[in-house]
């Protein structure tokens, strides 16, 4: 799976007109043809400037069949949850098996080469520094790490294995195997020419024998593109689907401002690309009527502009960058982190201002406009206080805090607020719960201690 990327583009065309004789990818169609397979689409554009895809070769109706691949052209991939062990048993078996070598040719010969794809596994520091965000830095370079366990760990023993070599087969494995088919993580050929789409028109079945199919969900026009749901309701954040599967997704106006998973308020490292709702509208905190409300859309208001401002390029410096980068594998890969990190710009943007434009419809947080600016200072960097609306006794009282106060009783409600959005348990992991919960941990026992004293 992944992106259709310059080999593969290759590829299609080929099986559109079937002009190539002698190819790989013609030596592809005819050995899964050979096997009793059939694929009843073609790769190409389904518009000028789309990314190339599998493109339907005549209207299907829903249910019918897309494609079907014998079972045993599929590979199926030992190793079990480690993706760069599985890349080095596929390895170990191209290396070591000549039968195995010979009955897979076809396929592996038609896979992108490395210069193609985009390997988190490989990317140097200097690349990864392009993203401009740290969290994502850190997961890619633990994949990185992944990758040089699994090589040192099996270099002895196997003297013609090289990193690079088993970088390229780990982001293969990551981007175009389907985790359970079969009850076995698979590789399959045709099916992974199919890009990733949130609502996608196919889904992979068997029919209980020697067949893996490819079958349509809903009715398909000639020539529409085909397109599966690599996981669901991930990959629309553009982090996962860089990360996981390196490219970004495609920018509907519903997406072209979705924060990067990284951003979220229940992001958590342990588990960072978990199953997300489409839109921010619960994520970034904008109904603020009572005065715990407003708290909450201050701290992440905060925490928000801190990330943008921590970013050190301007978006007009990234998209010089985006568009003035030319051809060539480095540019091309460089090309798509700096378009990372101009979407994540422009989401962060577009978060902080639907918090503004909410903060201006409501009274002001603390009596007469500027009334608690000194006390917010250390809370937030605050959005501007239009309304001169008379402040609720709450709200006055608030003013009067000290932000030495004002800073735990923010934490505090931000706890509430994160325990309802993402639950209890994970919370443990993030440092902005732990904190105040450990600080108000250590103020109760004090006070309880005081109290024993006394009595
Ligand atoms: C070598 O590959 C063939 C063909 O896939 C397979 O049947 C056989 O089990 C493999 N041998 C070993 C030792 O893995």
């Amino acid at each position: 799976m992944g992106r259709l990327l310059a080999t593969i583009s290759a590829l299609v065309a080929l099986i559109a007109c079937s002009s190539a004789e002698g190819s790989a990818e013609q030596a592809l169609l005819d050995w899964l043809e050979a096997g009793g397979g059939q694929v009843h689409f073609r790769v190409g554009r389904p518009c000028a400037a789309c990314e190339r895809g599998a493109l339907a070769s005549r209207a299907f109706a829903a249910g019918e069949e897309l494609a079907r691949i014998p079972v045993a052209a599929s590979v199926v991939l030992r190793g079990g949850d480690s993706l760069a062990e599985a890349a080095f048993r596929l390895l170990d078996q191209l290396h070591s098996n000549a039968s195995f070598r010979r009955a897979f040719a076809p396929f592996l010969a038609a896979m992108p080469a490395a210069g193609d794809v985009l390997a988190v596994e490989a990317l140097p520091d200097g690349e990864l520094a392009e993203l401009q965000t740290p969290a994502l830095e850190r997961l890619a370079r633990s994949k990185r790490r992944e990758a040089q366990a699994v090589y040192s760990r099996h270099k002895q023993a196997a003297a013609w294995l090289s990193l690079p070599e088993l970088q390229h087969m780990t982001s293969l494995v990551r981007t175009r195997s389907f985790a359970k088919l079969l009850g076995r993580r698979r590789l399959v050929p045709a099916f992974d020419m199919l890009n990733h789409h949130e609502d996608a028109n196919a889904r992979v079945a068997d029919d209980g024998s020697a067949f893996l199919l490819l079958v349509a969900t809903r009715p398909i026009a000639a020539g529409e593109e085909l397109t599966l749901q690599y996981k669901a309701g991930v990959l629309h954040r553009p982090d996962a689907s860089l990360l996981l599967y390196g490219f970004l997704p495609p920018a509907p106006e519903s997406s072209a401002t979705l924060l990067s998973a990284v951003d979220l308020p229940s992001f958590m490292a342990a588990n960072p690309f978990k199953p997300s709702d489409a839109t921010d509208d619960r994520s970034v905190p904008t109904a603020a009527d009572s005065w715990a409300a407003r708290l909450v859309m201050l701290g992440e208001y905060d925490r928000l502009s801190r990330a943008l401002a921590a970013m050190p390029t301007s978006a007009e410096q990234d998209k010089a960058l985006a568009e003035g980068a030319a051809g060539g594998t480095a540019e091309w890969r460089r090309r798509l982190l700096v378009q990372f990190r101009l979407h994540r710009k422009r989401a962060l943007r577009a978060a902080l201002a639907r918090m503004e434009a909410a903060w201006a419809q409501l009274p002001a947080l603390c009596g007469p406009p500027g009334g608690c600016a000194a006390h917010a200072g250390s809370l937030a960097v605050r959005p501007a206080v239009a309304s001169s609306a008379p402040a609720s006794p709450v709200e006055a009282a608030l003013g009067l805090l000290p932000p030495a106060l004002l800073t735990p009783l923010g934490s505090a409600v931000l706890w509430g607020w994160k325990v309802r959005q993402i639950g209890a348990a994970p919370l443990l992991a993030q440092p902005d719960i732990l904190v105040p919960l450990v600080c108000g941990g250590a103020m109760l026992f004090m006070a309880k201690r005081g109290g024993l004293r006394m009595r």
